[in-house]
């Protein structure tokens, strides 16, 4: 869940200091981790590694690492969420070996450490952090000191971690070179001409380079100015060649194009997202996903967070519309339905990074007992399409915002495509929702530009709550859940969804005067008993927030403030409803301070279980 980069160029090539394209890179990284940062260079007059590290954000500590005086044609450097030991200046990355000769960053778990750990320091190996990590530098200088070079001490080191990770190695005997290896965390390289980098994601690089190798499980090697070596642990060397992908993320992409956050312009950037997905589905890709679901015996369906919600709406539109129903878990749940999985039975496994390893454990286990795997990702090649039998992408381009956004609502419409190209194959006349499908980019753009104003105010007074509820019935339940999960994780809001017809089964209590309440009202025939649940609410003065269909009257007077959207098929209505659910908690975060780009303890991806 931590950020690496690394990168190596010919001498004299870079036009300014090699700290101020690390801190650059970071900044772009630092979605999956902030709560220190450090990176580490080799000054070529000295011969000597030198490490600057601190705790905080990258913003915050800038002056102290100093990254402006940093020259140097090699770096690493690294965005940290803690995972052995406590945000502090000891524990952030790099971290050394004992004669400061090898320095490492690194993204994951390893399991082992420990065991290790008592194993050098037997050895008279000085630990310096409480850190996993550590243990990594220290290994390759053991196997160095015997008198391998860097490439053999890695392979060796390789063969004694257990864990998930993948980490970025320099050494001062091999000055051009940054070694690498991956093992579930994700890695990739970006290849130019006269510089080499690798990061854990795309965007870290992609104002220098958009040719990229992702790399796979069991892989390690170096790059240097001029060179990618690749060796994977069971097969070999690699032919790098073949490996290399261009891909079509802009620079741009990757920044917030005058927006105060990316989530605020990942928000907006909606209407594009949906149209990129609508136009690049591969036909192909579908017929293929559909095949396996309508020959299944059941289906299976897993995420976590905002794409299990995306999840559950699915499973909503397969059972309501086709009469398929599947079970939909949270991924790191899998046991529940481990016996169940079996020959036959198809999995659909929904991940925006393609890298959560509770999605990616449920993969495999379904795997492990025959369950035909679709994946549903927006990482081209990354863990979880990579292994799934049939992977469709999303394509909504980067997301940068830790709360999904387009990610979201680009998952909803790759489902429902693969819903309804079933229905037609089982002779269900869909053309009506396919066609209000079809026009989702423009209805989201329309309802942002309406309604953004309104949703600033209603998330302003949302920011003085302790608590709030979001109620609906049917499809609404997952919007309902996205909503609320918006508000909690970047408002630090308390924020429950419930079915609307459970409130008076418990959560009701809660209520007390001016206790929100959020409402989604859809076009289906929850609509009386949803009125009901809205009046209850009122007769307890909560302060009642309704999205509901237009030209929707009776509702009004029981409703404090509404927002109005267009009379669209209960099916698709969660891409179209979610937005002010956005945007509500957009502001009601910045009304209260927060930076909804990195709430706190959280990261973009997690990599850990
Ligand atoms: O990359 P994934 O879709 O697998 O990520 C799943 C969740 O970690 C993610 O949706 C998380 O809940 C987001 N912070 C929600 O905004």
């Amino acid at each position: 869940m931590c950020g690496i980069i690394g990168l190596t160029a010919i001498e004299n090539y870079l036009r300014e200091p090699i700290g101020s394209i690390i801190r650059r890179c970071l900044k772009r990284l630092e979605y999956r981790g902030y709560d220190s940062v450090g990176y580490a260079y080799i000054d070529k007059q000295k011969l000597k590694i030198v490490v600057k590290k601190a705790k905080g954000k990258i913003d915050d500590v800038t002056r102290i690492l100093d990254f402006k005086n940093a020259y140097s044609n090699i770096a690493i450097g690294h965005t940290r969420w803690a995972t052995h030991g406590k945000p502090s200046n000891e524990n952030a990355h790099p971290h050394t070996d004992c004669s400061e000769s090898i320095a490492v960053v690194h993204n994951g778990i390893i399991q082992n450490y420990m065991e290790l750990k008592g194993k050098l320091v037997r050895k008279g190996h000085v630990f310096k952090s409480e850190t996993d990590t550590e243990v990594i530098p220290h290994l390759l200088e053991e196997y160095v000191k015997s008198g391998m070079k860097p490439i053999d001490a890695l392979r060796e080191t390789l063969k004694i971690l257990k864990g998930a990770f993948a980490f970025a190695a320099i050494f001062t005997q091999e000055r051009n070179k940054i070694f690498f290896a991956k093992m579930t965390s994700p890695l990739v390289l970006g290849i130019s001409n006269k510089v080499k980098f690798l990061a854990s994601d795309i965007p870290a690089f992609l104002e220098f380079t958009n040719r990229v190798i992702i790399l796979r499980d069991g892989e390690f090697g170096y790059i240097s100015p001029q060179e990618v070596y690749i060796e994977s642990i069971d097969r070999g060397a690699i032919n790098v060649r073949n490996r290399i992908r261009v891909i079509s993320w802009t620079p741009q992409m990757a920044m917030k194009g005058g927006y105060p956050h990316f989530m605020l312009k990942e928000i907006h950037e909606q209407p594009l997202a949906m149209q990129r997905t609508l136009q690049s589905l591969n036909i192909k890709e579908i017929l293929e996903a559909v095949d396996l679901i309508i020959n299944s015996n059941k289906i299976f369906i897993t995420a976590c967070g905002t794409s299990y919600h995306a999840g559950l709406v699915a499973d909503y539109a397969l059972s309501s519309l086709l009469g398929l129903p599947s079970f939909t878990f949270i991924a790191s749940e899998y046991l529940k339905y481990f016996k169940a999985f079996g020959d036959g039975d198809v999995g659909i496994i929904i991940s925006q990074s393609g890298e959560t390893i509770d999605s990616l454990i449920a993969l495999r286990k379904m795997k492990e007992k025959g369950v035909k795997t679709i994946a549903i990702s927006n990482v081209i090649d990354s863990a979880i399409p990579r292994e799934a039998d049939v992977a469709i992408y999303t394509r909504a381009g980067p997301e940068i915002g830790v709360a999904a956004t387009k990610t979201f609502t680009t998952q909803i419409i790759t489902l429902l495509k693969i819903i309804l190209q079933a229905a037609k194959q089982l002779g269900e006349d869909v053309e009506k929702i396919e066609s209000e499908l079809n026009k989702t980019p423009k209805i989201s753009g329309r309802v942002i530009r309406a309604h953004e104003a309104k949703c600033r105010e209603i998330g302003r007074r949302l920011s003085d709550a302790k608590s709030a509820f979001y109620l609906s019935r049917g499809i609404g339940v997952p919007l309902s859940m996205e909503g609320a999960l918006k508000l909690k994780e970047i408002a630090y809001i308390h924020a429950e969804a419930y079915p609307a017809g459970e409130s008076k089964h418990g959560p009701i209590a809660l209520v007390e005067p001016n206790f929100p309440v959020v409402f989604s009202m859809l076009l289906d025939e929850y609509r009386e008993s949803l009125i009901g649940n809205i009046m209850e609410m009122k007769a307890r003065e909560a302060y009642t927030v309704g999205l509901i269909p237009r030209n929707e009257r009776q509702v009004i007077e029981h409703l404090d403030t509404y927002i109005s959207l267009p009379n669209i098929n209960p099916l698709i209505a969660p891409v179209i409803y979610v937005i002010p659910m956005q945007l509500i908690a957009y502001y009601a975060a910045v009304s209260r301070g927060y930076d909804p780009d990195k709430p706190r303890n959280l990261a973009k991806t997690v990599t850990v279980e």
